[in-house]
């Protein structure tokens, strides 16, 4: 009885907590979440909708090194993930915090005042207005959550630095 009454609760908070219909961002804001239905135009968000999503996975089929892709949204917020090495580059987010969660591999994190070490398997939120750079001495898979209006690199703008459209893209 106790599960038959947990299953609808999971899947009505499973519905409420993704997706949108393609990968515009002005769209996404506009289209309430539970009168969507994903298009094959962003897989990835579809899948999330229906069934476990694989993180790991994903990030490891990335081509590019330091280019974040969004793998989910939940509210106001990206889920996204990255295939990383050397390092980003300084920056902060004056009004977001930002989480670094290790999937595979070493990240380290610097930061004025220290530099933390962030393990397989760890995470690790940058508070907001802190200046940090992210630095992988190998290779390194993360996944990351930042509100949607979180530039990855700040203010500061690099080779490195991608716009929301481009990490949007269906991997
Ligand atoms: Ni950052």
């Amino acid at each position: 009885m106790v599960a038959c009454e947990v299953r609808p609760r999971v899947q009505r908070e499973s519905m409420r907590a993704t997706f949108f219909t393609c990968s515009c961002p002005i769209q996404v804001t506009r289209i309430p979440p539970l009168l969507t239905h994903p298009s094959s135009e962003a897989p990835n968000r579809k899948q999330g909708l229906f069934m476990p999503t694989t993180p790991k996975q994903i990030a490891a089929s990335l081509t590019e090194l330091w280019s974040p892709r969004v793998i989910a949204e939940v509210d106001d917020s990206y889920i996204k993930v990255a295939k990383v090495s050397g390092s980003l580059a300084w920056h902060s987010h004056e009004n977001e915090d930002e989480l670094f969660l290790v999937l595979k591999g070493h990240l380290k994190i610097e930061m004025e005042d220290r530099t933390v070490e962030i393990g397989e398997g760890e995470m690790f939120v940058v508070p907001k207005g802190v200046r940090h750079n992210p630095l992988a001495e190998h290779e390194c898979l993360i996944m990351l959550i930042e509100k949607k209006t979180t530039l990855h690199t700040g203010n500061t703008v690099t080779e490195k630095t991608r716009s929301l459209a481009d990490q949007l893209r269906p991997t």
